[in-house]
């Protein structure tokens, strides 16, 4: 292939370098072409046995993770998480089946991402189609192994903000009880996180909105809230005020950071309001005088392997700054940010982290286990899920 290349750029069959390089890679000629061919075959072959096997490997691990059920996820977003076959069926009721197929299939960066939510609240357009996503996403966490679960969602206008807050909470309720189960049964116990989006937001009293209705809400599963959205939009003086009021009345507080280049001055802002998580902290590790301030807030990063590699963020796993944060031995915890969107579960985030930096199974429990410490549900909620975690059985 690159000797193809090569030819093309020197201008066909010339170039003293091209010819070289056929000469160094099995001559000219058909003959030479022939081998050429063959050879790129084997290769390609050996390299999608590699990938089969690495793939295999995987899977095998993901399953195991399921199986041992001590799955803890605290970053994930509902519609991004949603049932791949019920988006498909509320598409086609809607007539958008094409564009979700054409967004199955394409290629994402993060700014991409943001046209793909757009197509995804096209379709949970409505109360009924917004409960019953939100309980398949907890049936589906239930059953890759998750024994607690913080799911957080945006409330739409599109619906009617608190329409949509009661739309959830009943999901919620569908899948695992009242407010979202104690996990004292042994069963999955989830709560819900509300976001407020730095693009639909787009004043300071629409995030006050959320807020109060997180607050009102509270008893029924609202453990906190969260600011997400484009990070290419939207200051983040505009939310202090909701925010501030969102802690004064118990609430867990998330950011999502970092995610984008040039956001030094917010990034600071961030981790000067010390809120309970950051979400991603990709770009902030990759600063010397922010990572340090990270790394001296001890404030818990919620990090998704597979979001910030498919959105460019991260040139590769190999590359994520997992291991950066883990050696440095901050608090960290394994989420899948969008299982639908990224083609990902929590079993396969594990595995991947894993298999990449060489983690135990023990290693990997006791990551789980840690991330309870940053739960924002209840004491006697997390006593139970880390009984269940302990009493799992492979
Ligand atoms: P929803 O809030 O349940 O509708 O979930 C989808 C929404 O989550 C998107 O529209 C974004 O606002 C937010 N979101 C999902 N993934 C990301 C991310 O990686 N960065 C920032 N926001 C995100
Ligand atoms: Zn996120």
């Amino acid at each position: 292939e690159e000797v193809g290349r090569d030819v093309g750029a020197g201008g066909v069959g010339g170039g003293v370098r091209a010819r070289r390089l056929m000469a160094n890679r099995g001559g000219g000629g058909a003959r030479g072409r022939r081998r050429r061919r063959r050879r790129a075959r084997r290769r390609a072959t050996a390299r999608m046995r590699s990938d089969d096997a690495k793939n295999d490997a995987r899977a095998r691990r993901a399953a195991a993770f399921a199986r041992a059920r001590c799955g803890v996820e605290l970053h994930a977003h509902v519609n991004g998480c949603v049932r791949e076959d019920t988006l498909l069926e509320l598409a086609a009721a809607r007539g958008l089946e094409r564009e979700c197929e054409r967004a199955l299939a394409s290629d994402r960066d993060l700014l991409a991402c943001f046209e793909i939510f757009k197509l995804v609240h096209a379709c949970v357009d409505d109360a009924a189609a917004l409960r019953r996503v939100t309980r398949e996403v907890c049936e589906d966490f239930a059953r890759d192994g998750a024994r607690y679960l913080e799911l957080r969602t945006t409330p739409k206008e599109q619906i009617g903000k608190e329409r949509y807050v009661e739309a959830v909470l009943s999901g919620l309720e569908d899948a695992c009880g009242r407010c979202g189960g104690d996990g004292a049964d042994g069963e999955l116990a989830a709560r819900i996180i509300l976001s407020v989006d730095r693009a639909r937001d787009d004043d300071a009293s629409k995030a006050m909105e959320t807020i109060d209705l997180a607050i009102k809400y509270k008893e029924r599963g609202v453990v906190g809230v969260d600011l997400s959205g484009s990070p290419v939009v939207g200051h983040w003086d505009r939310y202090v005020a909701a925010f501030e009021k969102a802690r004064a009345h118990g609430l867990g507080t998330s950011l999502h950071n970092g995610e984008v280049a040039n956001t030094e001055a917010e990034q600071r802002a961030f981790i000067a309001f010390r809120p309970d998580r950051l979400g991603h902290c990709v770009y902030t590790v990759r600063d010397e005088s922010l990572l340090r301030d990270l790394l001296a807030s001890k404030i818990p990063v919620e990090l998704c392997l597979t979001s910030n590699v498919k959105t460019r963020s991260c040139a590769g796993f190999a590359e994520h700054h997992f291991a950066k944060l883990r050696s440095a031995g901050h608090p960290i915890c394994l989420c899948t940010d969008d299982t639908w969107v990224f083609q990902t579960s929590l079993s396969r985030e594990y595995a991947i982290a894993a298999e990449t930096f060489g983690l135990t199974d023990d290693e990997i429990r006791d990551m789980s286990t840690r991330a309870m410490d940053f739960a924002f549900c209840d004491e006697d909620v997390k006593l139970n899920v880390l009984a269940n975690i302990r009493n799992s059985t492979s």
